[in-house]
């Protein structure tokens, strides 16, 4: 069989451009130790509803006047399903999943995380403006991955 000589160039060069993409990936997870943005805390996914402080999901007040929001994603709902948040507050999200990887995203906030079993991932936001914000599972989680969202209404 007669292949062309450029065609022969542009195979050599997919098969080096494949082997140096497999060698970026195999460094990336393999050497540089790669973990999903987050505090880096770690928690039993099968005993999210026994481990503090999941176990009381919802806003805690800090010392300082802050606020932790604690939130377990779980097909096909979010626990709370609903969050009263104090208007001009700063919270910060921690969130986890009891079964599969979720997406926990807040639209026109800064708020857009994964919620992985097995990891505690946190981001923090300020409620500047009242009304009601909507919280959404981004990442196709099933066959109800349409219906699962919450409400955090700001006053
Ligand atoms: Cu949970 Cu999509």
């Amino acid at each position: 069989m007669h292949v062309h000589k450029y065609e022969r160039w542009w195979m050599l060069f997919g098969t080096c451009m494949l082997v140096v993409f497999l060698t970026i990936i195999g460094v990336a997870a393999f050497l540089d130790n790669i973990n999903p943005p987050s505090g880096m805390q770690r928690i039993d996914p099968t005993r999210v509803a026994q481990t503090p402080p999941f176990d009381s999901p919802g806003l805690h007040k800090r010392a300082d006047g802050t606020y932790e929001a604690y939130y377990v994603a779980q097909v096909f709902s979010f626990t709370p399903a609903t969050l009263t948040v104090p208007a001009g507050s700063r919270v910060t999200f921690y969130v986890t999943s009891s079964d599969v990887v979720h997406g926990f995203f807040i639209p026109n906030t800064a708020i857009n995380m994964m919620a992985i079993p097995g990891w505690v991932n946190e981001q923090t936001h300020t409620f500047d403006r009242p009304g009601e914000y909507l919280l959404l599972c981004h990442e196709y989680c099933g066959i109800g991955h349409q219906n699962m969202f919450a409400k955090i209404e700001v006053r």
